[in-house]
């Protein structure tokens, strides 16, 4: 899908169609010009409704309003109408916000997110008709919207949002076509094309670097268990950042079984893994200031004789003991000891993990919202207000001096689960931070993306399974963070 942004009035360029967002029900906009139409239609102009007038080669769509959440929530749905048409060019005005530039990106992110499916395993395929959207300058004031700086907007959205894509598709996949190994591969590929360094070790490494807990959660699988770590180095970085994402490419549960309803899915484990891949792609092809360590534990938590077993003792990477409970909370087992490598291996000034960590963070925010976790206040708040800029929802789960007294062991330094039925998905938070060294405390924060990361039915600019939940929320952080904006982030 092509992208461009001319200096013309929207009735100087020549389309197959305009996408027009309405948010006056009564229509007062000076842009809708067929409110007759509208009207016999009954188009009420909701949030997400669309009404096509192909004879007047029109599309119109409902938004709330003209905030960038909206916007691109609206040009998401103009793509999915436009996917059952032959429509190959549509033209968008740029009248849509007083902060054009944002919307600009917002209009780009919608059609691109919009437009995805992931048809690989069906026979018959569809592909996406459009091919050219055309943003017009009008006779716009704004200092700051110049055509160049438009065009260097849309090619960041479009490589924010085509990231994103990836990590959908990474996460799509089956499990018997996603194994640890593949996923190793996978990013190797990445690594090749965007000029990274790649590193890939195996359960050799995994045992001569006593990382027992990650092993310990892929020992009963037939496929092998890999760590995996791509390096994206700028010149001169303004810091040193570890993304560590959480590869579970299956979770049955091991041992302690799941259920059949709850089991299916769980090819989503893997992710956090697949957000921290399509991060550091976004990451370098934007060249971003930033030095980025990619690392996820990718493995496969199954059932054999050889299985972990609830009232096993492992020993992490930093030689802390954990006595388990139930093996269906292996991902934080696997997450301690890449935490553990991450600081070891690149002493990072920032830790970011990703993980489809708890069923209880899905309780207590819906489906939708990512759970930010960490001790450092302030830079959650950042994480937030990104994820806000981002089109991403988030919210934080606070820590309290009680919590961490639920993972008292008797028999080991700390259990991993907790002793309550209450508060999950901190209490999981928790029993990570315990991986963190006393000075790294508020480097770190966890974003628990259990909830968005894949939802069995389509929802804003998302599809049905995959969102590439995290990818967009850390790459608003970073540009906020190290890159100098102006005005519009
Ligand atoms: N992968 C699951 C968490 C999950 C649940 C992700 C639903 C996506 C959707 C995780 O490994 C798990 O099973 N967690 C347990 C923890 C419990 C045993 C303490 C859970 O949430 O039930
Ligand atoms: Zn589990
Ligand atoms: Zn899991």
């Amino acid at each position: 899908m092509n992208f461009e942004v001319y200096d013309k009035k929207l009735s100087e360029i020549k389309a197959d169609c305009e996408v027009i967002f309405v948010i006056d029900k009564n229509f007062e906009h000076k842009w809708v010009t067929d409110k007759k139409d509208l009207k016999l239609l009954n188009f009420k102009a909701e949030p997400e409704e669309v009404a096509f007038l192909p004879h007047l080669k029109k599309l119109y769509v409902g938004a709330k309003s003209l905030n960038h959440d909206e916007i691109r929530i609206a040009a998401a749905k103009a793509a999915k109408k436009l996917k059952k048409t032959g429509i190959k060019s549509v033209k968008i005005g740029t009248y849509i916000e007083n902060c054009p530039i944002t919307n600009i990106k917002a209009v780009v992110e919608g059609f691109i997110l919009g437009s995805y499916s992931f048809d690989k395993y069906k026979s018959k395929k569809e592909t996406h008709p459009l091919e050219n959207v055309y943003m017009a300058k009008e006779d716009y004031s704004d200092k700051d919207f110049t055509i160049e700086n438009a065009k260097k907007s849309i090619k960041e959205a479009k490589i924010v949002s085509l990231a994103t894509n990836y990590t959908r598709d990474i996460v799509n996949h089956p499990p018997q076509d996603m194994t640890p190994e593949k996923l190793a591969e996978e990013a190797k590929k990445l690594a090749e094309e965007n000029n990274l360094e790649c590193k890939i070790y195996d359960e050799k490494y995994l045992e001569k670097n006593g990382m027992n807990a990650f092993l310990a959660v892929a020992r009963a699988s037939t496929n092998p268990p890999r760590l995996i770590h791509l390096t994206y180095k700028p010149k001169n970085p303004k810091a040193k950042i570890a993304i560590v994402g959480k590869g579970l490419t299956y979770d049955s549960g091991g041992l302690s079984l799941k259920p059949s309803d709850f089991m299916v899915t769980m090819k989503s484990d893997k992710s956090g893994a697949c957000a921290v891949l399509g991060i550091i792609k976004a990451a370098s092809e934007m060249e971003l200031p930033v030095e980025i360590h990619a690392i996820a534990g990718a493995a496969e938590n199954m059932v054999n004789g050889n299985a972990y077993k609830p009232d096993d003792i492992l020993t992490a990477k930093n030689g802390k003991t954990i006595e388990v409970r139930n093996t269906d909370a292996e991902g934080r087992l696997v997450l301690a000891d890449c935490l553990c490598y991450a600081q070891d291996e690149v002493k990072p000034d920032f830790i970011l993990d990703f993980a489809t960590l708890t069923g209880a963070c899905v309780v207590a925010l819906g489906e939708y919202t990512s759970g930010i976790m960490g001790h450092n206040k302030s830079l959650i708040k950042k994480i937030l207000n990104a994820a806000n800029a981002s089109g991403e929802l988030a919210s934080e789960l606070p820590f309290n001096r009680y919590l961490p007294k639920l993972l008292k062991s008797e028999v080991a330094d700390i259990c991993n689960i907790s002793s309550s039925r209450y508060g999950g998905a901190i209490t999981a938070a928790l029993f990570l931070s315990e991986f963190i060294e006393e000075k790294n405390r508020d480097k770190w924060v966890h974003i628990d993306i259990a909830g968005p990361a894949f939802v069995e039915k389509a929802w804003g600019c998302n599809p049905y399974g995959a969102s590439g939940a995290g990818v967009r929320l850390a790459i608003k952080w970073l540009q906020k963070e190290f890159v100098f904006h102006k005005k519009h982030s």
